[in-house]
């Protein structure tokens, strides 16, 4: 792990996470002021992705997210690539505080246009997770993920949030133990109707690459009988449908 002071941002290659993919004088200043207003005291480039030879905690199609050091302690800063389709860090912003409002997502702690700082999400992407495992403890600890990740969903449906990228959430969806984290609001919407629980669901029972497995340690019924329960609860997001889903998956 490489710790970095903010003022040392400016010069290569530290400039090439502030401004992704170019970094110009005036924007990597204009950053690194921001950074400042957020209280951020040191970048710490660590994490499993290279960004040429720095390692971060990962790269999106509008982001580069990397380690910080706050006065809250260590943070995750997301920060948005010059070259984003999008014009600043609001929007994702605010759909992150509502999901937080139902216990859902890492904590935001603030924002600004080009920054981001929330929780740190931890433990491993749900694919690789549940690939991982075995042993001891296996049914119980998959029934409590699961559950989980349901239960979120099923909050945020009721909340009128879609996150929008569910029907693939191999990169959204981090697991440690019980405590599953959904990340990157970036997509998430409160025009669309949701679709978080079926979609999630339909991953991980049916269509995802760990469906079988899933279902073979969970004892979980066919396709057969869960799609008509997820036609019912698309209909109506309705409480008693969601729960007739949780109990034919013995979630319970
Ligand atoms: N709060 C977090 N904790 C840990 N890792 C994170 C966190 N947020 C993002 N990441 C990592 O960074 C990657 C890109 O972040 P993401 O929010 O998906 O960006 P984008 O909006 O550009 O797609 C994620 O796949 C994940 O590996
Ligand atoms: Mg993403």
């Amino acid at each position: 792990m490489l710790t970095t002071n903010i003022s040392d941002l400016a010069s290569k290659p530290f400039s090439d996470a502030l401004c992704y993919p170019k970094a110009s004088p005036k924007e990597a200043r204009k950053r690194i002021n921001e950074l400042k207003t957020l209280g951020v005291e040191a970048i710490l480039f660590d994490g499993k992705t290279m960004l040429g030879s720095l390692p971060i905690l990962g790269k999106g199609c509008v982001s580069i997210v990397i380690k910080a050091e706050t006065k809250r302690g260590v943070e995750v800063l997301k920060i948005r690539r010059v070259d984003a389709n999008r014009p600043s860090m609001k929007h994702e912003a605010e759909m992150l505080k509502l999901a937080n409002s139902v216990g859902v997502g890492p904590k935001i702690s603030s924002y600004t246009d080009n920054f981001m700082l929330m929780e740190m999400a931890e433990g491993e992407p749900i694919t690789r997770w549940i690939k991982n495992l075995r042993g001891k403890g296996t049914t119980a600890r998959l029934r409590g993920a699961v559950r989980s990740i349901l239960d979120q969903c099923f909050r945020l449906d009721d909340l009128g949030l879609d996150h929008g990228e569910l029907s693939n959430p191999s990169k959204h969806v981090f697991i440690e133990d019980h405590k599953v984290t959904i990340i990157d609001f970036e997509t998430a919407s409160t025009s669309r109707r949701p679709s978080n629980l079926t979609a999630v669901t339909q991953y991980v029972f049916i269509g995802g690459p760990m469906a079988r497995k899933v279902r073979r340690i969970l004892m979980a019924p066919s396709q057969e009988m869960l799609i008509p329960l997820l036609r019912t609860y698309k209909k109506k997001h309705s409480k008693a449908s969601y729960r007739k889903i949780v109990e034919t998956l013995n979630l319970e």
